[in-house]
């Protein structure tokens, strides 16, 4: 079982310095408007995953008019305690630390204590662009298999030399076409890896994400999602090759993973174009307790899961069965947002749960 037993934020975003317990299998975070819910909520984010769940600029999370920030959280995961400290100091590289030894890279920290959040914004998710699909997959994948992570990583790294290569090549002659054809040779590999592996994921995921739609919808619609990339058709070299020209002329790489895509189809039509508000929101939710039950079957043991602001995206009869399966079904730590104390409290009551609440 992961938990997590308290957390200590020293001038993170609006918090100068403040410490929280969580003695419950669930955690009520209420407070006003802009008092700092989902700041908290990200600080756990956090430390799970060395990173912020909203930006990736450290700076925006530094207390304004500070130098920097530090994080301190007790887990604990089977019995076993795992302290997890992150201090960033302004310009320096930041430190990250468990139980007191500083990790040499962020990355292997990564699947360690897995976590599942919620957030209004994540509706992106199925309206937004591709890149939010591609990013929802890599980050549940990188939490289930390391090497996925160094791979992606590698990949963006030949990915990113490649196009300041392109965008160069009408300057320099010769010889550029040799390094492309390098830089080739190295993608290819990866790419194809990266490709496998996301199919074999979808593959485990949609099921899921099926199921737990239709649970939601009371069986009322059915969607259906399939894993879009131009590897599904051709091997990645040939690809790299018809798209050599037009890479060269538009000075940037045209084929590969990083265009990969989901696509959600709701009784057999385009999701995006014709879902209802209510319906987007439910996939949302599906997708998202996929990523938490595949977590958990690969894990072992319940990820955490942060839940902001639920109670403002959804009808009570729905919200009554998402908390329902959270808190009664689930046997992992919850941690959920509201403005509304009172109307958390007496949902978690009728669940017969142990809860405790934080007001901020
Ligand atoms: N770097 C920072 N330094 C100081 N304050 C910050 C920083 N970043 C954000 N804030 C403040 O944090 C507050 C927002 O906190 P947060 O988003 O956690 O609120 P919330 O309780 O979730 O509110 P809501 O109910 O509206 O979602 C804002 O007042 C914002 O100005
Ligand atoms: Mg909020």
């Amino acid at each position: 079982m992961l938990g997590l037993g308290k957390i200590t934020l020293t001038h993170f975003k609006n918090y100068e310095f403040s410490s929280f317990e969580f003695p419950q299998q669930v955690t009520g975070i209420c407070g006003l408007n802009g008092r700092g819910k989902t700041n908290l909520l990200d600080a756990i984010y956090y430390c799970c995953f060395t990173k912020s769940y909203f930006t990736n600029s450290d700076a925006l999370n530094v207390h304004f008019n500070k130098e920097g920030f530090r994080l301190e959280a007790a887990f604990y995961n089977n019995g076993k305690d795992q302290q997890v400290v992150c201090i960033h100091r302004g310009s320096v590289k930041k430190e990250f630390l468990l139980n007191g030894i500083p990790y040499e890279k962020l990355s292997a920290h990564i699947g360690l204590l897995p976590v599942v959040m919620i957030a209004p914004d994540d509706i992106e998710l199925i309206t937004g662009t591709s890149e939010s699909r591609r990013r929802f997959i890599d980050t549940v994948m990188s939490q289930v298999d390391a090497a996925y992570l160094l791979e992606l990583i590698h990949y963006n790294k030949i990915l990113q030399q490649r196009n300041s290569l392109l965008k160069k090549m009408d300057t320099v002659e010769s010889g550029s076409a040799t390094v492309l054809d390098i830089l080739d040779e190295q993608l290819i590999p990866v790419g194809s890896s990266i490709h496998s592996k996301r199919k074999a994921f979808l593959q485990e995921l949609i099921p899921l994400v099926q199921e737990f739609y239709q649970q939601i919808s009371n069986y009322a619609e059915k969607v259906s999602l399939e894993y879009i990339s131009q590897l599904n058709h051709e091997n990645f070299e040939q690809l790299l090759k018809q798209n050599r020209q037009k890479d060269i002329l538009l000075q940037r790489s045209n084929a590969g993973v990083h265009k990969d895509d989901a696509g959600f189809l709701l009784n057999g039509q385009p999701f995006k174009s014709i879902a209802s508000q209510g319906q987007r929101k439910s996939l949302l939710f599906a997708l998202k307790l996929a990523e938490f039950e595949l977590l958990k079957r690969h894990k072992g043991f319940s990820p955490l899961l942060l839940l902001d602001d639920v109670f403002e995206k959804l009808d009570a009869q729905r919200m009554n069965q998402l908390l329902h399966w959270v808190c009664n079904e689930n046997s992992g730590k919850v941690f959920i947002t509201d403005t509304h104390r009172e109307r958390l409290e007496s949902a978690l009551e009728k669940l017969n749960v142990a809860f405790s609440i934080i007001e901020l």
